[in-house]
């Protein structure tokens, strides 16, 4: 067969695979950013998608799903438990984001993580088409990118991070270190979200392989590896035109008379400790515990969507989150009016644009992100001028969005109440000015621009000379 010229590596294919309490499955989004960026890049594109179906112990034979050629790559429950709910969230997640939760590090795990990651690389090696562009996907395949080269020289290999790159301390920390630094220099390009992580990860290449660097290249004895940033974006056409719709218009209407006609802030997250929840919530209520706000003149919407619900940090997370939510509604709440509407579960794209449509004040507060698109969709979607976004300094997100937002530190439970006050008391010229200001950035950088800035520079030949761009 003639195989793909264009493939996408990535965990997780952009369906989830489910199983209804009747026993019936059928097929769902998958659930995070990845799969919101990467899905509409390659409906453009016409390439295959390697990835996982969510469920263990599946083989499933490739096919087609909105408009995408999916090839499943199959994990036993056991790899699930130990590359994927181990190595991947319970050791590289937190570690990446600044230990916020204790890393675990267990060599069982590890030996998993380069048995997935293998056949990972053996499936893209038998679907790439010569000289094809394969574009591996995020921390769960570090080693992909080295594994398939030694597979098949001829592609053309890049790689993106979703989520931050630590900085050098706290990357030391890790026992397989180098092994995974040598992973990801078998890209031709290795993309992250900011400068500063690319910065990151050059000087760990020199410290710890002793590579000869060049300002963000690393010149190796046969080729030269690129590390650059590419802040990931939104699909700004899918967005517009979901809230131009009357249907979706409707429902926003009818989400904010439900809410009973106070200010609406709105969170919507998956529920994950790296996303700040508590401590917004914290904030939230102490508002009404010293007097800033009375209840029924804000209420607070958050949408917590299921995560990783096996791992023990999500689960103690739920139920602190959970605990939080009915102290502060037992408190506050009156008869037939909560002041906090926590939902655990997830929304398709219809009711989420209606949601920021309902929203005066969009409150995302990660104590570390890589980029969080939840912020850049909201101002995608306030073409009304009308809102106001609240953003922590720690999402890769606020430097493009600086201008706009009211950024704050999430750590700091005061600086959170004055912010959120300041938000939901901004008044409708500063709140258009604002908005103006960032949608300026993310419809001029949307996820096909991200798209295109990085292919163009994968393509871009290297083995020459330095390029100084
Ligand atoms: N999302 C969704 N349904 C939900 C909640 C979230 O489709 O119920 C989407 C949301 O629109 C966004 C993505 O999930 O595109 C979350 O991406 P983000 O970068 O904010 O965080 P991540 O989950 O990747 O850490
Ligand atoms: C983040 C990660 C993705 C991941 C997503 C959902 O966006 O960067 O790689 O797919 O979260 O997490 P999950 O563990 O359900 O795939």
């Amino acid at each position: 067969s003639r195989g793909s010229e264009f493939v996408v590596v990535a965990n997780r294919l952009p369906v989830d695979r489910v199983t209804g309490g009747d026993g019936v499955r059928s097929w769902r989004r998958s659930p995070g950013g990845l799969v919101s960026a990467i899905a509409p890049v390659m409906r453009q594109r016409q390439g295959t998608w390697i990835g996982w179906s969510g469920a263990p112990d599946e083989e499933l034979e490739p096919f087609e799903e909105d408009g995408m050629r999916l090839h499943p790559v199959r994990q036993s429950a056991e790899e699930l438990e130990l590359y994927y709910e181990g190595f991947s969230n319970a050791t590289l997640w937190p570690l990446y984001h600044d230990v916020i939760a204790p890393p675990v590090y267990d060599r069982a795990m590890w030996d998993a993580y380069v048995r997935v990651n293998q056949r990972f690389a053996d499936a893209a090696a038998e679907v790439a088409a010569e000289g094809a562009i394969v574009w591996v996907q995020d921390y769960q395949l570090q080693l992909v990118p080295a594994m398939l080269r030694r597979l098949r020289p001829d592609l053309r290999i890049g790689f993106f991070l979703h989520i931050p790159f630590p900085p050098t301390e706290l990357f030391m920390q890790l026992p397989w270190r180098r092994r995974i630094l040598e992973g990801l220099l078998g890209a031709d390009l290795v993309g992250f979200q900011l400068p500063g992580a690319a910065a990151n990860f050059v000087r760990l290449c020199r410290q710890l392989l002793d590579a000869r660097t060049v300002k963000q290249d690393i010149v190796l004895d046969d080729r030269t590896v690129r590390a650059r940033a590419f802040p990931i974006s939104v699909d700004v056409g899918e967005l517009s035109d979901l809230v131009a719709r009357p249907d979706v218009r409707r429902r926003a209407q009818e989400i904010r008379d439900d809410l009973g006609g106070g200010t609406v802030l709105l969170g919507v997250d998956r529920l994950d400790y790296t996303k700040g929840i508590t401590q917004r919530l914290q904030a939230f209520g102490e508002l009404f515990s010293d007097g800033s706000l009375k209840p029924g003149e804000a209420v607070f919407a958050q949408i917590a969507t299921p995560s990783r619900e096996r791992v023990e940090q999500y689960q103690l997370l739920r139920d602190q989150i959970e605990q939080q939510v009915g102290r502060i509604n037992g408190e506050y709440a009156e008869l037939g009016s909560p002041v906090i509407h926590y939902l655990h579960t997830s929304y398709d794209r219809e009711e989420l644009a209606a949601l920021y449509l309902a929203a005066d004040v969009m409150v995302v507060t990660p104590l570390r992100d890589g980029m969080n698109l939840v912020a850049k969709e909201y101002v995608a979607c306030r073409e009304d001028l009308h809102g106001a976004l609240m953003l922590s300094e720690f999402a890769g997100a606020a430097p493009e969005l600086r201008r706009g937002a009211f950024l704050v530190n999430p750590y700091d439970i005061d600086g959170l109440k004055e912010t959120m006050l300041a938000a939901i008391r901004a008044e409708p010229a500063d709140q258009a000015r604002r908005l103006r200001a960032m949608r300026k950035r993310v419809l001029e950088h949307d996820v096909e621009r991200w798209a295109c800035d990085f292919l163009e520079a994968l393509e871009r030949p290297t083995n020459q000379a330095v390029d100084l761009t």
